[in-house]
């Protein structure tokens, strides 16, 4: 008998854009949870290229373009994420672990985390090896040099990405 999954997990990062690297990282969450709420914020350390709307925009776009839209739902959020949570009733973090040094942050924010929120609990998924140096700024760096970043990023990400580096050109 198949197991019925119920739990919905909160995917949460600055997705300025998205790559193949997050969608690898959705794709295999989708096994292990019923739902999962892509959530994108800003993250106030960082000056994003794409408004959160545009990349929510891009999120959906992508998820289409690679069929994933089932029980997978796009979310903005401000503030914090264990506000966030809390605010939805819900418990479950996913992570994308790339390498060792992704560690250190991870367990800071994962450990304040859930002091903000006791019931909090984050789940580490590693992503596919040929996505492991991939980051949403490395992704725009290609294009923003006129390189086509399409093996990195969706279709729609990798349109919007040449677009901007066009108008930076124009300039
Ligand atoms: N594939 C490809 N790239 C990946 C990846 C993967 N599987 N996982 C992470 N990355 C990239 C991201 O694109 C990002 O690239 P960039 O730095 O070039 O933009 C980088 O790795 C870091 O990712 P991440 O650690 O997820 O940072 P983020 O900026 O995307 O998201 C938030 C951070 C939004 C989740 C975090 O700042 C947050 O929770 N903010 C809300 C406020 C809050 O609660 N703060 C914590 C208090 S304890």
């Amino acid at each position: 008998m198949k197991q019925k999954k119920t739990v919905t997990a909160v995917y949460p990062g600055s997705f300025d854009p998205i790559t193949y690297g997050h969608l690898d990282i959705i794709r295999r969450a989708r096994e292990i949870f019923g739902t999962i709420v892509v959530a994108i914020s800003r993250n106030t350390a960082k000056t994003p290229m794409f408004s959160l709307e545009e990349r929510k925009i891009l999120i959906v776009q992508s998820l289409k373009e690679h069929s994933m839209t089932q029980d997978v739902h796009v979310e903005t959020f401000s503030g914090l994420l264990a506000d966030y949570l809390k605010q939805r009733g819900l418990t479950v973090v996913i992570r994308g672990l790339r390498f060792l040094s992704d560690f250190e942050y991870e367990f800071q924010m994962a450990l304040m985390n859930r002091r903000l929120y006791p019931k909090m609990e984050t789940v580490y998924l590693m992503p596919d090896e040929q996505h492991i140096y991939l980051s949403s700024s490395i992704v725009k760096e290609i294009a923003m040099n006129g390189k086509n970043p399409r093996e990195f990023a969706p279709p729609c990400v990798t349109k919007a990405l040449l677009k901007q580096a066009q108008l930076k050109n124009e300039k």
